[in-house]
């Protein structure tokens, strides 16, 4: 009999560097800086905040740092990553960093519902890096669990109105879809309003990021 084996699934587009479980991201290093700025300005700096697709841990260490009056509750649905969210927060003793979770989006249950409401719901690099499944996903996670007023954080790169902001995100895209047809820069008037309409978010406030990456931020009705 054989086995089947699952194709790996690509999760990062990095080389990442390693030390014991604790993994290192390259590009998490060049924006969590103007990330938690943004965040400081436009998002809730206490209650509790849910991060979606975590990767290294490196953005919830940072984030969690600069707003001690948060829980910051961490994890990502693959085990390596899960495995350094773990030992980062073992490294950094955090008292206001927890996880990891596996949080996979497109689950219709996510197994922290007795934890909701959430005042923030935060998702960095993900939604292009993934199906549109997990775009849908993840709006009606916002609209189930968010907490009134409650604000979801997107960042990334974003094309508007069927236009890329920029030659790098077209070709960016291009690769993306060369890679897995399903991923793809997503649209913030084409895919993403219906979503927000649907599950009862109002768009707030875009920031345009370094590297022609956007900061999107939404706030549940
Ligand atoms: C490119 S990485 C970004 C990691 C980190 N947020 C960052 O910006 O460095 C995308 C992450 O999204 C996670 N992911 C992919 N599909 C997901 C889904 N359906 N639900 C939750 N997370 C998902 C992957 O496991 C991966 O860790």
């Amino acid at each position: 009999m054989t086995e089947k084996t699952e194709p790996p699934r690509d999760i990062a587009l990095e080389p990442r560097e390693k030390s014991g479980e604790r993994l290192y991201s390259p590009s998490a290093a060049r924006n969590r800086d103007p990330i938690r700025d943004v965040f400081l300005k436009l998002m809730p700096r206490a209650g509790k905040i849910l991060e979606i697709g975590g990767g290294t841990g490196e953005h919830g260490v940072h984030l969690a740092r600069a707003l001690p009056d948060t829980t910051w509750h961490t994890g990502d649905p693959d085990p390596a990553s899960r495995a350094s969210i773990a030992a980062w927060i073992a490294e950094t003793k955090l008292h206001n960093l927890t996880g990891p979770h596996s949080i996979d989006v497109t689950a219709a249950v996510w197994g922290v519902e007795e934890a909701a409401p959430f005042d923030g719901l935060v998702s960095l690099n993900m939604i292009h890096i993934a199906p549109f499944a997990a775009t849908a996903g993840l709006f009606a996670g916002a609209g189930r669990l968010l907490a009134p007023g409650g604000r979801l954080f997107l960042y990334g790169p974003f094309s508007r109105d069927g236009v890329h902001t920029a030659a790098s995100n077209e070709a960016f895209d291009a690769s993306l879809k060369a890679r897995n047809a399903n991923w793809g820069v997503r649209d913030l008037e084409r895919d993403i309003a219906p979503l927000a309409q649907k599950d009862a978010l109002t768009r707030v406030d875009i920031v345009e990021m370094p590297a022609n990456n956007l900061s999107v931020i939404f706030r549940k009705s």
